[in-house]
This record gives structure tokens, C-alpha cells and sequence, in this order.
């Protein structure tokens, strides 16, 4: 049997018990007979600093590391002031460096965003996007997932409770794993 893609969740928000972790957790939970995935910490990253690169940071190389053997990445995020939350912004420049040593380049993405307002973090995701061309990343363009009044998908304990999000987020799975293959194929 084929092995199952491996692909890392960067959550765009630091909070624990926030929207956009519920939605990872459903994406994670949703997908899991056809992906292996898994979220990849971005809390403890110190702010990027390239004059500190010689200096060890643990955190940034664990971060880059975990990244590295992934298949493919998909960014869970809301949107700030209509742009990527700064710690999501902070782990791409982690990763992104020290120059010639990108762990993005070839990575293909995919990006769920989700707002409880009405525009379902439109900003933050093509802000995000635009970051993703200079990066190199190949993202997926469709489905596109703007996920607005995120917070009436969830119940009190965090579940997604609302089934047409259900269905759409396991069809964007099924594209993503697609975009993946597509993109990995040959490469292994
Ligand atoms: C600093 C800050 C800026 C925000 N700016 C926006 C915004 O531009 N657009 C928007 O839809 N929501 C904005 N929000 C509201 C967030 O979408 C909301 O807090 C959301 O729940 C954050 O995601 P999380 O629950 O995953 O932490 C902002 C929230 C914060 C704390």
C-alpha cells in the first residue's frame, strides 16, 4: 500500500483554544484516512533575527527540521488587521532562511482561512499568497476556502458541528492531497 502523504498544519494563531486550532484539529480528524497530518508549532519561535543565526536557536532549528521531510504544508489561519497573525508571518522568515537554505521551496500549500466575520480572512489569505510565489511554494488555487462565521461551526467542546463545512473542508482534503501528489510526484 502507498504511503500515506505527510503534510504539517502551521496554525496562524497562537491561541490554544482558538477557531483557527478547532479547525485544524477537524481538518486533521476529517482527513485521516487519507493524509497523515500534523501541526507544527510555531508559539516558541523567537522573532527572526538573521544576526542571531550563529547563536544556536533551538527553536528554529526544530522548527526547520520538522519541516524539511514534509510533503506538502497547510496553512490554518485568521486574519490580522487583513493580513498574516505576525507569528505565521515570523515562522515563513524562519524557515525561509538562512538564504540558499529555504525548507519552502518546492513545498506545495494549500490555505484555509477562517474568520468569525464575513469575510472569512480574504486578506490573510492572499497576503499569504503573495508571500507563497517569492517562496517558491506551488499553492493550491481550487477549491479557494474563505471560512466566515467561523464560530458557529463549533460546539462548546470544539467539535465541528456544521455539516456542509464538514463536506466542503473534506473535498478541499481530497483536492489537496491531489495538488500534493501532483507536485511531489518524482521527487521522492
Ligand atoms: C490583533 C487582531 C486583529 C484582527 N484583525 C482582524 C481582521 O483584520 N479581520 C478579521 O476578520 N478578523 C480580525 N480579528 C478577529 C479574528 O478573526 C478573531 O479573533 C479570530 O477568532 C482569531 O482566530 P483564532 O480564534 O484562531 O485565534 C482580529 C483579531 C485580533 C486579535
Amino acid at each position: 500500500m502507498a504511503e500515506l502523504l505527510n503534510i504539517g498544519i502551521l496554525v496562524g494563531s497562537l491561541q490554544r483554544d482558538g477557531l483557527s486550532r478547532r479547525l485544524a484539529n477537524a481538518v486533521i480528524a476529517l482527513g485521516d484516512d487519507r493524509v497523515k497530518m500534523q501541526i507544527v508549532e510555531i508559539g516558541d519561535l523567537p522573532l527572526y533575527n538573521p544576526e542571531l543565526e550563529d547563536a544556536g536557536m533551538a527553536a528554529w532549528q526544530r522548527f526547520r527540521s520538522e519541516i524539511a521531510p514534509l510533503d506538502g504544508i497547510l496553512f490554518v489561519t485568521p486574519e490580522y488587521n487583513r493580513s498574516v497573525p505576525a507569528p505565521l508571518k515570523n515562522a515563513i522568515d524562519v524557515g525561509s532562511r538562512p538564504y540558499g537554505q529555504s525548507v519552502w521551496a518546492g513545498k506545495p500549500a494549500g490555505i484555509l482561512s477562517q474568520s468569525p466575520g464575513a469575510l472569512g480572512a480574504f486578506g490573510a489569505n492572499h497576503h499569504l499568497r503573495q508571500s507563497l510565489v517569492f517562496l517558491d511554494m506551488p499553492a493550491m488555487q481550487q477549491p479557494e476556502a474563505y471560512l466566515g462565521h467561523s464560530a458557529n461551526l463549533f460546539a462548546a467542546d470544539g467539535s465541528l458541528v456544521d455539516g456542509s463545512a464538514k463536506d466542503f473542508i473534506s473535498s478541499f482534503i481530497n483536492a489537496f492531497a491531489s495538488w500534493v501528489k501532483r507536485h511531489t510526484a518524482g521527487t521522492a
